[in-house]
């Protein structure tokens, strides 16, 4: 039985706006799942329809096998972790974290050793007579989830916890709630807006777009075969590259057409193309999909494109190409040692067994 149950849940603000429309989602007992989307979408309004902080427009929402809309925020056990987590500046860091277990009068001495038990698990048992100011962000962080996690609650929540540390911190930290995942057991939704977050944390990601759910699934699942162009172009970095054109057929084999650029499309896509012969289509693929020619033996001859290299951003264990197509610009990722000169045209390869078809209306998978 799932863990946390959302059915058609919808919420409309008293002005109107529908800030999420119909999502159905189901967690798993003890699954990590991620919930990202662009800044608006609905993701902390979402969270916070299953915390019971904000009030269920339409919709379902179970915890257990328990249907919780009417049961107030204090009895869901849940714990949520907020992107401005506030811990009391007065009082220490034991005082903070074992403020939620007194308020539930637990005995004393299973208060210390709640709190003990989670300070061990987090590694800041040296920070518990310390006041907030006297710890830096990332003991901060640490506290506020040593705060949930002292509740052993059944299902725990973060809203974006790690957006106010620096980049480094982030990392750091992002493992460390991996790490605590998979130590405490629990069912987690976590909220991010940055998707290698997502892709690193969740065992699966929902993704989110102006309140509509778009795709719901293990990170390679969605990296490898996203649903429609928004998921795509959403996840990996950099974005998966498009371009617009049409499917042409010449002597029984498919093509695509951008224009200035043209490449053979493999023979296990020509049936879902088939309804698109003469129409236009957006063709994505990935930047470590181009290759540079100079690389590969054995080009097929009807992958290769030649494009002007307009910019050379070395990054260090990689360099990234910015191709002019003619209609658009493109990004190929390459080997640290591929130089190309600015302004020279170069033959690309495009591994077209790795391409993806969008309809132009619907922006909608074809293949
Ligand atoms: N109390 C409210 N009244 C009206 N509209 C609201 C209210 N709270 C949020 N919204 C709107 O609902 C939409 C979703 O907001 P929400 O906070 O869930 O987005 P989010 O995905 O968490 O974004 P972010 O990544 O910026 O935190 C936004 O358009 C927001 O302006
Ligand atoms: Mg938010």
């Amino acid at each position: 039985m799932a863990q946390v149950r959302l059915i058609n849940v919808s919420k409309v603000f008293p002005d109107g706006n529908r800030a999420v429309d119909k999502i159905n989602l189901e967690v798993e007992n003890k699954e990590f799942m991620v919930l990202v989307g662009p800044s608006g979408c609905g993701k902390s309004t979402t969270l916070r329809m299953i915390a019971g902080l904000e009030e269920i427009s339409e919709g379902d929402i179970y915890i257990g096998d328990k249907r919780v809309n009417d049961i107030p925020a204090k009895d869901r056990d849940v714990a949520m972790v907020f992107q401005n987590y506030a811990l009391y500046p007065h009082m220490t860091v034991f005082e903070n974290m074992a403020f939620g277990l007194k308020l539930k009068r637990y005995p004393k001495t299973e208060v210390i050793q709640c709190v003990k038990e989670a300070a061990d698990i987090l590694g800041i048992e040296h920070l518990l007579n310390r006041r907030p100011h006297e710890l830096s962000g990332g003991e901060r962080q640490r506290v506020a989830v040593g705060r949930a996690i002292v509740r052993k609650p059944l299902v725990f929540l973060f809203d974006e916890p790690l957006s106010n540390l620096d980049a480094k911190l982030r990392v750091q930290m992002r493992t460390e709630i991996h790490r605590l995942h998979q130590r405490l057991q629990t069912t987690i939704i976590y909220v991010t807006h940055d998707q290698i977050e997502a892709m690193t944390m969740g065992d699966r990601i929902a993704l989110i777009r102006d309140g509509v759910l778009q795709q719901i699934g293990d990170p390679v699942t969605i990296y490898d075969h996203p649903k429609n162009k928004f998921v795509a172009g959403f996840i990996g970095s950099p974005p998966m590259n498009f371009l617009n054109g049409r499917i042409i057929k010449k002597d029984g084999k498919f093509y695509f057409d951008g224009g200035k650029m043209q490449v053979k499309i493999i023979e296990d896509m020509y049936k879902a193309l088939f309804p698109y012969i003469g129409k236009e289509v957006i063709l994505g693929i990935r930047a470590e999909d181009i290759y540079d020619k100079l690389f590969v033996s054995n080009a097929p001859l009807e992958n290769v494109v030649r494009l002007n290299c307009e910019v050379v951003e070395p990054m260090g264990s990689e360099v990234y190409l910015h191709l002019n197509t003619g209609k658009n610009t493109i990004i190929a990722r390459v080997g640290a040692h591929d130089r190309p000169q600015v302004n020279q045209d170069i033959d690309m390869v495009f591994d077209m067994s790795k391409a993806h078809f969008f309809d132009k209306d619907t922006e909608e998978a074809i293949v």
